[in-house]
């Protein structure tokens, strides 16, 4: 089982919309997949149940109070964090994941709040020795743009790979109402945008 945690301590940077993707993307590649919600709000929990019953079958589980088992034969363990995390939660969510994926959106306070998360991260052994790998995600990026250019400078500085950049677009606030992602949408308009997954799905891939 590959286990996917989604963190940030910035809230609204794409988490939920990330760790829903990923999972998504996993069940339609036929692979068994759970998406652990450790958030109170229920954001990726939510989502699920607004899943049509069409759309490839993804197991969610409640984590906000303890982390259940997934069930035997699980493929891939997507986990969706909350923003507030102690330093513990982290630890303890750090230990399961093989891969650490970090959506950041531009803008100085994303940054800044980025910056504190990744030198957290970076005091754990697991992160240190790579057992642990960190993939960070650009998010919401407008091409050409003042923000897109400060957040390029702000990702090039953080000495960890950035994987991906993923558009600003109307898509994904559709994908979150109707419980679906852009893997399970058909149209000219979705492939375009699956375009900017394909980097980040490779990564996982070749973990
Ligand atoms: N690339 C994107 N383009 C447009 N809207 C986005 C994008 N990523 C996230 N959003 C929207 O931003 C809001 C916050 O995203 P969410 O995934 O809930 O963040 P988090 O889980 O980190 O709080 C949601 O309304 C979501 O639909
Ligand atoms: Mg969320």
């Amino acid at each position: 089982m590959l286990t996917i945690l989604v963190a940030n301590i910035k809230g609204g940077c794409g988490k939920t919309t990330v760790a829903t993707h990923l999972a998504a993307a996993s069940a339609a590649a036929g692979l068994p997949t759970v998406l652990a919600d450790v958030d109170r709000q229920h954001s990726s929990l939510g989502w699920l149940e607004r899943r049509p019953g069409q759309a490839p079958a993804l197991v969610g589980l409640d984590w906000a109070k303890d982390f259940s088992d997934a069930p035997r034969g699980t493929k891939r363990l997507v986990i969706d964090a909350p923003a507030a995390l102690k330093t513990k939660q982290i630890e303890d969510l750090v230990k399961m994941a093989d891969i650490v994926v970090l959506p950041v959106l531009p803008g100085a306070f994303d940054e800044q709040a980025t910056q504190r998360f990744l030198t957290k991260l970076d005091e754990l052994k697991r992160i240190a020795k790579k057992k642990t790998t960190v993939a960070v995600v650009g998010n919401r990026m407008r091409a050409r743009t003042r923000a897109a250019d400060r957040l390029d400078r702000f990702l090039g500085g953080i000495g960890h790979q950035v994987v991906t950049r993923l558009r600003d677009s109307q898509i994904y606030a559709d994908a979150a109402e109707s419980g679906l992602s852009l893997f399970d949408m058909p149209g000219k308009r979705a492939a375009e945008h699956r375009g900017d997954w394909q980097p980040l799905l490779s990564y996982i891939d070749g973990v």
